[in-house]
């Protein structure tokens, strides 16, 4: 079974990409063939700084191996040093209709707030799913916000196979985490790297403190009972079993507990289940040129493994000699 997920890196990783995203990555490493990969590429959306986008690389491939990636168990790499995506993309672009892509959300929500929209927006789910495509990817363990970009990749393999008339590309399947929807940020949007309302899980304590202790709550006096499905019972119940979940939504509904306490408590909670990944994170930054071995040992292995599949690509639609 191959497995196949990306992380952008257009800023440094938050808890919503953890729970979304990576915590499944470190555990699916022992299960088959997994390549993780920090798109870059996608980052230029966004990212309009050359030493920044490779500040952000490096971040983001610390926060990978400090929360258990194993690059004996999984290929890490830099989606830059494959630059065959970019071909696989245009092949791809190709044959997807515009239709396609402007029903994708990433998209219709900045036509909507009336923001500039570059191509390189619209064509980020051909990008995306050239990513996907170039392993014959399997299965694809993303958060619920990227189930959209799945479809149109599987779209687009399904596309381009019945075009050619040949089955270059397998339709992978998406592996969404069940009971984790979308991580809330503090302000009870989306936890997200674009609006300023992310919890990282590395930030320095009293930072972190400053952070949850701005999540939004209502005006429920400490006396009277609270709903328990709000942002800040939310993110706390990330760190709790059920039993501990059940516990404390009886004492809210109860009445007489106060927000604060559940917020020092998620304080605790979340400083304790970082704390080994924390340390170890520390000790990987010492040694900056090891991470860049990793992202290039596992570009290596990546582009081996993209190889026949971007060949077969090449020869069903008659691009270069024949073979
Ligand atoms: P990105 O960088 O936005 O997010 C990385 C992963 O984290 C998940 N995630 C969340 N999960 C739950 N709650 C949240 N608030 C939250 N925010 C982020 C995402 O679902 C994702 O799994 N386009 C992708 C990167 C990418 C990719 C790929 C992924 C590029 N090519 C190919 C898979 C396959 C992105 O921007 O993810």
């Amino acid at each position: 079974m191959r497995i196949l997920s990306g992380i952008t890196s257009s800023g440094e990783c938050h808890i919503g990409n953890y729970f979304g995203a990576m915590r499944q990555h470190v555990r699916l490493q022992g299960e088959g063939e997994a390549i993780y990969f920090i798109a870059d590429y996608h980052s230029m959306t966004v990212v309009r700084d050359a030493a920044e986008r490779r500040r952000l690389v490096r971040e983001v491939a610390l926060d990978y191996l400090a929360c258990g990636l194993d690059p004996a168990r999984a290929i890490l790499y830099r989606q830059s040093d494959l630059p065959e995506v970019c071909e696989l993309t245009w092949i791809l672009g190709s044959v997807t209709p515009m239709g396609l892509l402007e029903r994708s959300h990433a998209y219709k929500d900045k036509v909507a707030q009336g923001l500039p929209v570059d191509h390189g927006l619209f064509a980020y789910p051909v990008l995306m799913a050239a990513d996907i495509l170039i392993y014959g990817s399997d299965i694809v363990p993303v958060g619920q916000d990227q189930k959209q970009h799945l479809e149109m990749a599987r779209d687009m393999a399904q596309r381009f196979n019945h075009v050619y008339g040949v089955e270059v590309f397998r339709l992978p399947e998406p592996h969404i985490l069940e009971g984790v929807a979308v991580v809330p940020g503090t302000d009870g949007r989306k936890m997200s790297k674009s609006y300023d309302n992310t919890i990282r899980m590395f930030w320095p304590q009293k930072q972190l403190r400053k952070a949850i202790m701005g999540i939004v709550t209502d005006s429920t006096p400490v006396e009277s009972p609270k709903k328990t499905d709000t942002t800040l019972f939310q993110l706390w119940s990330l760190f709790a079993t059920p039993d501990e979940r059940e516990e404390m939504f009886e004492r809210a509904r109860a009445g007489g507990l106060g927000y604060g306490e559940v917020k020092k408590d998620l304080l605790a909670r979340l400083l304790d289940t970082f704390g080994p990944m924390r340390a170890r994170r520390e000790e990987l930054a010492k040694r900056p040129d090891d991470t860049e071995d990793v992202l290039a040992d596992g570009a290596r292995r990546a582009r081996a493994l993209g190889a026949p599949v971007v060949a077969a690509a090449r020869e069903a639609a008659g691009l270069g000699p024949a073979r």
